[in-house]
């Protein structure tokens, strides 16, 4: 198979390409579009051999339920059991957006792409690409992030060729996505309501609908058990092994630093994940640094991670180096958590 990529612009992607695309999704075939948070592999939600092939095509556990998007919140209610009040005052606030709703599921959601599941997680999302393809197929799209499976995200077209190329059969091409971060999944069918994935729209911002949203423990909870390494539930990943150091700013510093020179040492070739304000006590080792953009700006951190991580990992190294981001409130949660399931090994240094 060839795999179609076909370049948008992302404000206002021409109508004869989205239309192809559109054509192309609705009889069965996979379609790589841009989401304001990753790249989404989209397929005909409602078709089960679209949904087989979507599977098949990532290497993606038949267990691992896929997000429904749709172009709006009256597309969401055909496709739920029930519509709590609630998740139509979320819509209205966080739709479209980085927001998936976990909702009972209706009978006409083929089990397959709930993984056998009795909801159904839905989002609208916001980007123009996909608000112009979700409007002219005018079905619901499954769509999980148009990686293989356990790989990150993909935030630019040529990541999903990386992974893809040759499995799919169009890839609209829009440049960078914006945010960088998977959507938030939050699960109104438990009460009080879970963030099950932290995402761009924070816990912050739902307890303004929802007082009582509670978290599941993220990757990174203190305290939280922590399986060897190999065992932690590994996702968004590099190939290369990642080790993670956490804990007190200056212990951790000196610590992937001395980890760095052993390694050196030991003639291995190391790469740094580096924010800017990390950059300088890394700079004069013979390393290779992926620069995450400052520790003071979340959203630029979001937007840079996942890319950061392919560079790496497309260098040839032995390892890669990186420490925790100090802070827990907003968007960082998201990032601390991916960045905990990307790491083979983490270090908590005293
Ligand atoms: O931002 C995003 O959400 C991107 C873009 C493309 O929309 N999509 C994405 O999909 O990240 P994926 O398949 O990579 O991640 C979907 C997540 C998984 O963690 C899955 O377990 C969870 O959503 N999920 C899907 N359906 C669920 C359900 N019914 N109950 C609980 N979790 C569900
Ligand atoms: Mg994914």
């Amino acid at each position: 198979m060839m795999t179609e990529v076909i370049t948008v612009d992302a404000d206002r992607p021409d109508p004869a390409a989205i239309r192809r695309a559109a054509e192309c999704l609705r009889s069965g075939g996979l379609v790589a579009f841009p989401t304001e948070t990753v790249y989404g592999l989209g397929a005909h939600a409602l078709d089960r051999r679209a949904v087989a092939r979507l599977f098949d095509a990532k290497g993606r556990p038949a267990t691992d339920p896929l997000i429904v998007h749709v172009a709006a919140l009256a597309d969401a209610t055909a496709l739920a059991a029930e519509v709590p009040t609630v998740a139509r005052a979320l819509a209205l606030r966080f739709w479209p957006g980085p927001l998936t709703l976990v909702l009972p599921r209706a009978p006409v959601v083929p089990r397959e792409v709930t993984a056998g599941l009795d909801t159904v997680a839905v989002r609208a999302p916001a980007h123009p690409v996909a608000r112009a393809l979700l409007g002219a197929v005018r079905l619901p799209i499954a769509a999980p992030s148009a990686n293989l499976f356990s790989r990150p995200s993909p935030t630019q077209a040529t990541h999903v060729l990386d992974d893809l190329d040759g499995r799919i059969e169009m890839l609209l091409d829009a440049g960078s996505t914006r945010l960088g971060v998977e959507s938030t999944v939050l699960d109104l069918t438990q009460d009080p309501p879970v963030v099950l994935r932290p995402g761009a729209v924070t816990l912050e911002d739902l307890r303004a609908i929802l007082p009582r949203v509670t978290s599941r423990a993220p990757a990174f909870a203190a305290g939280a058990a922590m399986p060897s390494p190999g065992l932690l539930s590994r996702h968004y990943a590099p190939r290369t092994p990642m080790t993670l150091y956490e804990g007190d700013a200056t212990a951790v510093h000196r610590a992937l630093l001395a980890a760095a020179r052993d390694a050196l040492a030991a003639g291995r070739r190391v790469g740094v994940l580096a924010t800017d304000e990390q950059w300088p006590i890394v700079r004069e080792l013979p390393v290779l640094i992926a620069e995450l953009g400052s520790a003071r700006d979340p959203s630029e951190v979001g937007a840079r991670l996942y890319a950061a991580l392919r560079e790496l990992d497309a260098a040839g190294l032995d390892v890669i180096l990186a420490s925790d981001l100090p802070q827990t409130d907003g968007l960082w949660q998201a990032l601390r958590d991916r960045l905990h399931r990307a790491a083979a090994q983490v270090v908590r240094v005293p």
